[in-house]
């Protein structure tokens, strides 16, 4: 099956929900690439959701390009979305244009940075010179010491001025995360480029979700997402079976080991 393409993306706009879902490495990658799930994100929430790290601050260009090679390696139909990290784009256009090439060369179908209008300019060049750019409003987990923690933004005039720069810019799709669903629809219906939320509301274009909280193994559940499995509990239970079985020589059975009469 062929990879979807940005094009695809943007064709669902008012006519089909997209749904995207984090995405961090190959054994993860393998089975969600057999759903009808429309985008992978190589989020850099792997920083806290695989690497323990206590933001996505510590999150570097090298453990990008390590989780991107993994996912890429499951060869999904999934188009395949990239976080630039901390401080990999900011610096200057120069920069951003330099790593968004080197995601996309290691196999990223687009990237995203977080910013409005104060990365016009970084996600112009990107597109320019050939990488897809996803945008990322709202909030913006890599400025949350700017912001003064991980809250709802409201300003809605400044919202809304962010994804129309992104637009302007290029930038093929937009995420909006933790802002009013009021707020939320209003740029969905303000800009031609599908909306991508997460704690915005019901009235985008489509959905992100972490993997982590869909399948409640991460260490917090928060609001805006659904615990469709409660897979720690689950793995404790198994592991709990393990033990038992090996204590009390039910495994291995007969049938997990070889032996010379027969
Ligand atoms: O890194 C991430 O998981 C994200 C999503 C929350 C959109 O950026
Ligand atoms: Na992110």
């Amino acid at each position: 099956m062929q990879r979807l393409t940005i094009r695809d993306f943007l064709k669902k706009k008012g006519k089909e929900k997209i749904t995207m879902l984090t995405v961090y490495d190959y054994s993860m990658a393998k089975i969600l690439s057999e759903t009808e799930v429309d985008g992978f994100l190589v989020g850099d929430s792997l920083g806290m959701n695989v690497l323990g790290f206590p933001s996505t601050l510590q999150v570097t260009m090298d453990h990008m390009i390590h989780h991107t090679r993994a996912v890429v390696r499951a060869s999904p139909r999934q188009l395949i979305v990239v976080d630039m990290p901390f401080m990999s784009y900011e610096p200057s256009n120069e920069v951003a244009v330099k790593n968004a090439g080197i995601l996309a060369s290691e196999g990223a179908d687009a990237v995203k940075l977080e910013g409005g209008v104060e990365v016009y300019e970084r996600v112009a060049n990107i597109v320019k010179f050939g990488v897809p750019v996803m945008g990322h409003i709202g909030l913006t987990p890599q400025r949350y010491l700017t912001l003064g923690g991980y809250r709802t933004v409201k300003d809605e005039a400044k919202l809304i001025s962010d994804a129309l720069a992104l637009e302007e810019a290029g930038a093929f799709s937009i995420v909006i995360e933790n802002v009013y669903a009021e707020i939320a629809k209003k740029i969905t219906e303000k800009v031609s480029i599908p909306t991508i939320c997460i704690g915005a509301g019901p009235h985008c274009d489509g959905q992100v979700l972490v993997i982590h909280d869909l399948l409640g193994m991460g260490d917090i559940q928060p609001y805006f997402s659904r615990k469709y499995l409660d897979l720690k509990a689950e793995i404790r239970e198994a592991v709990k079976r393990y033990i038992n079985d090996v204590k009390t020589g039910t495994f291995p059975g007969r049938e997990n080991y070889k032996s010379r009469e027969s």
